[in-house]
């Protein structure tokens, strides 16, 4: 089996040519059959695509990890380009989702798109809200179990419920994709709002396989307190990754102390890393 992963959006770019934007957005090339996870929060994976000379209108999957917009802001300017996409996603990931700053009114951060738009737009959505196999050995995870004590979604999350009451949002369609490759599993998250730990044992639940060869994503470890890094990282050293790479939501601060705890296994994503297992 052969897995190329590239990142096509996070926060930062290191090439000229490339843009970088808040959010996530990564294309998948497993055995030649390509699928997109996330899109960014505007049209950068398109822009970065065209420059990494990509073509996205080629690729026909594309998985949401969770209904925020810097995982389905890309999604208009995908639309754009052509109408003839299958969306996989968490039911919830339609829900009206909000963020609760220190003050003033929640704020919107949820998906720019209604699933009744991207029908009309001619693209197909299929929904899980359990495991579902993709293709061979390529599963996506559906809900992914909370069994540590120590992490959370990471933010004060709030959906509105359709009688206008504001609800916690314990974005139960966040989701991974695991592909089960014969070096170890490759973990593939957007923002983890699962816990970076729940969603690596889940995918170890799911397959039954112990060694995990890559996990690639955001973590959302930067609003993580003493007490769950600290737990994380331990995590960690008891079921060690072979290579962690960490980026958009995982924060500078979090990403140095898993580089200074973990060492080399910690790599930073941008957008344009490229790696081939
Ligand atoms: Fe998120
Ligand atoms: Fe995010």
């Amino acid at each position: 089996m052969r897995v190329a992963l590239q990142i096509l959006v996070e926060n930062t770019a290191s090439l000229a040519s490339l843009t970088g934007e808040y959010g996530f957005s990564a294309l998948l090339t497993i055995d030649g059959w390509r699928v997109l996870f996330d899109t960014g929060a505007h049209d950068a994976v398109v822009r970065n695509a065209a420059a990494l000379k990509l073509d996205l209108a080629a690729v026909q999957d594309v998985v949401i990890s969770h209904g925020h917009f810097d995982h389905t802001g890309g999604i208009p300017a995908l639309l754009a380009l052509k109408g003839s996409w299958r969306f996989h996603l968490h039911p919830d990931a339609f829900q009206s989702k909000y963020v609760e700053k220190e003050e003033g009114r929640p704020v919107f951060i949820g998906m720019p798109v209604t699933r009744r738009q991207l029908s009309e737009a001619g693209a197909t959505v299929v929904e899980n809200t359990g495991p579902r196999e993709l293709a061979p050995g390529v599963w996506l995870t559906g809900e992914i179990p909370r069994v540590t004590s120590y992490e959370t979604t990471g933010g004060r999350f709030l959906v509105a419920s359709p009688a206008g009451q504001w609800e916690e949002d314990t974005l139960r369609d966040d989701q991974a994709l695991v592909i089960d490759h014969p070096e170890g599993l490759v973990v593939v998250s957007g923002c983890a709002h699962s816990g970076l730990v729940n969603t690596l044992e889940y995918a170890r639940h799911l397959t039954g396989r112990t060694r995990v060869r890559l996990y690639l994503g955001g973590t959302h470890l930067m609003t993580a307190g003493p007490e769950r890094m600290r737990a994380s990282v331990e995590a960690l050293r008891r079921h060690p990754v072979d290579t962690l790479v960490v980026c958009h939501c995982t924060g500078f601060y979090a990403a140095a102390e898993l580089y200074r705890e973990l060492g080399p296994v910690l790599v930073k994503g941008e957008t344009g890393f490229r790696m081939v297992i």
